[in-house]
């Protein structure tokens, strides 16, 4: 692997999946392979769970880490080509990246959209800028369009907490309501991911949200789509909740109907689901305290899962470093 941007870098989620289970069941079976490497973490914006999950991934494996929390620490970033920098911005991705490469063997980067121009968000300008000029292997820590490290933790929770290999699960993706407009990259990634995870004969895939919610193609292909949460969820064994804003109307909010709030109630539909969200989640505006706190709840289990989707990327990318030397 040399790049961990989507899915399409992955060749079998199953083998990945495997992985990051054997590394779960035994966290320093390959504790020399980063030795003496270094791994950069590059945040624009905030984050919990990634920034720990990655560094513990990292330490797993021998490695260094370092972590720059470029918004509030570094000079403030030029993307943009061909313009004269007599503005706010000091430093051009283009010298910005180059440097980071030169002190780091891996790179992880973590940049949200503006939610202003959906062209200009989904070109992911900036971070294919940062891999050409880094000129080292690049981790999504989440883009403007996707978040691949949490999709694939999502595939292992799935895949431990599912026994039953008479039948595949039914997997829902279900819109939540939120009052800030979010991005649609955790909804985007775990949809591509689980659409690839369908085709793979992992899961069966469901996506419910209001009208004017409608995810872009490029990621739904394969799923099957309802604006009616109760017929998402009859019969259903997970349900991932969430939020994103608008992809058509671009960044806005059409809704905050708390019918599509995830409760007790709600879940007595389903195959006693199992019900998950990547985190930070807002208690009883998103979905309810009583599902969160209550039995069939995943999320903290979903994010300790974090370390071992983490450290099988990493795994495979040293890997791949250290053959190419
Ligand atoms: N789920 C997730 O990516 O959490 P953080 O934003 O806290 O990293």
């Amino acid at each position: 692997m040399k790049q961990f941007f989507s899915v399409a870098d992955v060749d079998s989620l199953s083998r990945l999946v495997d992985e990051a289970l054997q590394l779960k069941g035994n966290p320093f079976m390959a504790e020399y392979l980063g030795k003496r490497k270094t791994l950069g973490l590059v945040f624009l914006n905030p984050s919990l769970r990634t920034r720990l999950s990655t560094q513990k991934a990292a330490l797993h494996l021998g490695m260094d880490v370092m972590v720059m929390n470029m918004d509030k620490e570094g000079w403030a970033l030029e993307t943009r080509d061909g313009v004269i920098m007599d503005g706010t911005t000091v430093e051009h991705i283009r010298e910005a990246a180059a440097v980071m490469g030169q002190y780091c063997d891996i790179l992880g980067l973590r940049s949200f959209p503006k939610l202003q121009d959906r062209d200009e968000d989904y070109s992911e300008d900036l971070f294919r800028k940062f891999m050409t000029y880094s000129k080292i292997p690049v981790i999504s820590l989440e883009s403007a369009t996707r978040h691949p490290l949490q999709s694939l933790t999502d595939l292992i929770t799935i895949r431990e907490c599912w026994q039953d290999a008479e039948r595949r699960p039914k997997v829902i993706l279900a819109w939540a309501p939120h009052i800030k407009a979010l991005p649609q990259a955790v909804p985007n990634s775990f949809s591509e991911w689980m659409c690839r995870a369908q085709a793979e004969g992992m899961v069966d895939f469901t996506i419910a949200h209001p009208n004017g919610y409608a995810l872009a193609e490029e990621f739904t292909r394969g799923a099957t789509v309802t604006s009616s949460l109760d017929e998402a969820l009859h019969d259903a064994d997970f349900v991932y909740v969430k939020n994103w804003s608008s992809y058509e109307d671009y960044g806005k909010i059409h809704s905050v109907d708390g019918r599509w709030m995830l409760d007790i109630q709600r879940l007595t539909q389903t195959n006693q689901a199992k019900v998950m969200h990547c985190l930070p989640v807002r208690r009883d505006l998103e979905l309810a305290s009583d599902v969160l706190d209550g039995p069939q709840s995943l999320v903290i289990q979903e994010a300790g899962n974090r370390v071992w989707a983490a450290q099988a990327v990493l795994k495979r990318i040293l890997e791949q470093l250290l053959s190419a030397s």
